[in-house]
């Protein structure tokens, strides 16, 4: 139990938190669904590129980075949770051309040495990181982490602010752990500057009764597509392309909700 505070307002509630383990986190993406939207896209990029390193900042549970593996010479993979990187090294990384390391963008200089041919960013990490400055200062610790002719990619969600309405909850996700039924939905509102995103995990018993929920609330940035160009530009990048999601066509900023923003450096 904590309390819980919006700003400006103050201590509201207190409510509790549901805690998002790794396994957890696994269990609600659907792996086999989510990597085979993505993989003609990413794989098409590294091959036509003649990718040799990749660079995976903020890898989760590592199943792109198990994916690479298999078309480039070596890959950094890291992530400011521990957990995340322990389970990842004992479920997920078979590959010996893997190295796993505890971090994020905000040690990304003392803790990954060399430049690399391609930086991946996927999963809206961007906007967790909370605001544009923080925003910016990834921007500019992934340039430098490029070799000369490096690319970068970042996926996250298309911030127009029709998109989020219009998308505002997730189909809910229902999982069965340990003889429990979980259902998570999730939750946007949008906002000029943060956008609050509310986690709604409802427990259902091995008997069929409602035992628990929980909300976890927390605001991102509001990376809107326009702004997120000047930023990338401002921070160096010579060429920025925008793919709609699944890496299909151009990103389309009324029809798609969630982009990858290919940075040239
Ligand atoms: C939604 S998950 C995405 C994981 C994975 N890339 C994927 O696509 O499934 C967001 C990840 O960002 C990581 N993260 C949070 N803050 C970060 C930071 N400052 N730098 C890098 N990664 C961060 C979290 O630990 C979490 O594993």
């Amino acid at each position: 139990m904590f309390k819980n505070k919006i700003d400006g307002i103050g201590d509201i509630m207190a409510v509790k938190n549901f805690h998002f383990t790794p396994e957890f986190y696994d269990l609600q993406v659907c792996w086999p669904e989510r990597l085979k939207k993505e993989k003609n896209f990413l794989t098409g990029i590294i091959k036509k590129r003649n990718i040799k390193s990749i660079l995976d900042v903020g890898c989760g549970t590592a199943h792109h980075a198990q994916l690479f593996s298999s078309y480039v010479e070596n890959i950094t993979a890291i992530d400011p949770s521990s957990k995340m990187i322990e389970y990842a090294r004992k479920n997920i990384i078979k590959s010996s051309n893997v190295t796993l390391k505890i971090g994020g963008f905000e040690n990304l200089n003392s803790l990954v040495s060399g430049q690399y041919d391609l930086v991946v960013c996927l999963g809206n990490i961007l906007p967790i990181l909370g605001s544009r400055k923080k925003v910016k200062l990834a921007l500019k610790s992934t340039r430098k982490k490029l070799l000369k002719n490096g690319m970068a990619i970042f996926q996250f969600l298309n911030f127009t602010p029709s998109i989020i309405k219009k998308e505002k909850f997730y189909k809910p996700k229902i999982i069965n752990k340990d003889g429990k039924i979980y259902i998570i939905t999730k939750h946007f509102e949008y906002g000029k500057l943060k956008t609050r995103v509310d986690f709604l995990t409802t427990v259902i018993s091995d008997s069929g009764n409602l035992e628990d929920f929980y909300v976890n609330t927390y605001f991102v940035c509001t990376l809107r597509d326009k702004i997120f160009l000047k930023m990338a530009s401002n921070c160096g990048f010579k060429k920025i392309e925008l793919v709609g999601t699944g890496g299909r066509e151009v990103f389309n900023r009324k029809k798609h909700v969630s982009l990858y923003a290919l940075l040239y450096r």
